[in-house]
C-alpha cells in the first residue's frame, strides 16, 4: 500500500491521523530489523465486516515478540479491541488488510535487546483484494535457501526474515515467474516467499512440517482443518522438490495470497494445468468461512461493527 488508504492509524494506544504517526530515524528496527509484525484480513460480507482469526494473530504477534524478547506492551485482548476500533474510526465496511508491527524504538546501536528496551506497536490497515490474480499461479525453486532455526527462526514473524523473502521474489519476478518456492538447508520444500505450501498426490495432502523452516500459518491451519473436514488425509512430513514435479495439485495458503494454486512449477504443467478439484474444494469452503457462510466456523470471526 503506497497510498494511505484510510485516516487514522491505531499507535501506541492512540488513534492518529496516518501522517502524524511518526519515528525518529534512529529507532532500532530501522536499521537492525528488529520488528516483529503481523498480517491480517477482513472481509466485508451481507451484514458484516468479520475478521479472520484476530485473536489467533495478536497471540502469534506475542510470541514472535517473545522470541526476541521484545516486550509488546499491550495484550492481546486490548490489540483485538483496538483493531475492531480501529476499522469503525476509519469507516471501513469493505475487505481490508490489518498490519499490526511491534518494533524496537529507541535502543541506540546496543545488541543487546532486552525486555526493557523500548518497544512502539501500531496497527495499520487498509482496502485490499486480491494479492495473486487469476486462479492459478506459475512458481520456481528458488536458488536462495529458507532462512534456518539455526540462524533465523522462521517460525517467529520477524520484520528482518523478509530480506530472505524479498531475494526470492526478486529472483522469480525477474525470471518471469509469480512466486518463489524455497529449500530448507536440507534442499527440502520449506515455503513460498510468504505462504506455506500443499502437494496433493493420490487424494492426499502432503505439506511441509514445521521443522522445515516454515512459518507455522494461520491459513495453513485453516487449509488443514478444512481438508480433514472434507474427509481428506493430511501428513506433515519433509518434502522433496522432485515431489512437487510430480504432484497432481500444488497450492499456497497465505493471509495474503489466500488460497491459490500453482499450475506451473519451473516451468512443468502440474496435473491439468488448471486448479486442482481438490484444491477448488478447500479453497471454496475457505471463502464460506472467511465471509461468515459457515456457522461451524463463525467462531473463528470477529464482527468489526
Ligand atoms: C513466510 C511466510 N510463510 C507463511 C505465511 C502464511 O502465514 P499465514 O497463513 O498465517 O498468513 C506467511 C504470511 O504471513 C509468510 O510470510
Amino acid at each position: 500500500m503506497k497510498d494511505k488508504g484510510v485516516d487514522f492509524v491505531w499507535f501506541d494506544g492512540q488513534y492518529l491521523k496516518w501522517e502524524e504517526a511518526k519515528v525518529p530515524i534512529f529507532v532500532h528496527a530501522l536499521h537492525y530489523g528488529t520488528a516483529v509484525f503481523e498480517g491480517i484480513r477482513a472481509y466485508s460480507s451481507d451484514d458484516n465486516l468479520y475478521i479472520f482469526r484476530l485473536k489467533e494473530h495478536m497471540e502469534r504477534l506475542h510470541k514472535s515478540a517473545n522470541v526476541y524478547s521484545f516486550t509488546t506492551r499491550f495484550s492481546v485482548d486490548e490489540l483485538c479491541k483496538a483493531t475492531a476500533e480501529l476499522i469503525r474510526k476509519n469507516s471501513i465496511r469493505q475487505s481490508c488488510y490489518i498490519r499490526p508491527l511491534t518494533f524496537v524504538g529507541l535502543h541506540g546501536i546496543d545488541l543487546n535487546v532486552t525486555k526493557n528496551s523500548p518497544t512502539h506497536t501500531t496497527i495499520i490497515i487498509f482496502p485490499f483484494a486480491k494479492y495473486f490474480k487469476g486462479d492459478g499461479i506459475s512458481a520456481c525453486i528458488s536458488s536462495w535457501r529458507r532462512i534456518d532455526d539455526e540462524s533465523i527462526p522462521p517460525m517467529a514473524k520477524a520484520s528482518g526474515n523478509y530480506l530472505n523473502s524479498v531475494l526470492a521474489t526478486q529472483e522469480c519476478r525477474r525470471n518471469g515467474y509469480d512466486e518463489s518456492i524455497l529449500l530448507d538447508r536440507n534442499g527440502n520444500v520449506s515455503e513460498a516467499s510468504g505462504e506455506n505450501i500443499f502437494v496433493v498426490r493420490n487424494g492426499k495432502l502432503h505439506t511441509p512440517q514445521l521443522a522445515d523452516s516454515i512459518l507455522e500459518g494461520i491459513t495453513r491451519n485453516t487449509a488443514i482443518t478444512i481438508a480433514k473436514e472434507l474427509g481428506y488425509e493430511v501428513v506433515e512430513r519433509p518434502i522433496s522438490r522432485t515431489e512437487l514435479y510430480l504432484a497432481d495439485e500444488i497450492f499456497l495458503t497465505g493471509t495474503a495470497a489466500e488460497i491459490i494454486a500453482i499450475t506451473k512449477i519451473d516451468g512443468n504443467i502440474v496435473g491439468n494445468g488448471r486448479e486442482g478439484s481438490i484444491t477448488k474444494s478447500i479453497r471454496e469452503n475457505y471463502e464460506n468461512i472467511v465471509t461468515g457462510k459457515s456457522e461451524k466456523f463463525m467462531g473463528w470471526l470477529t464482527p468489526s461493527w
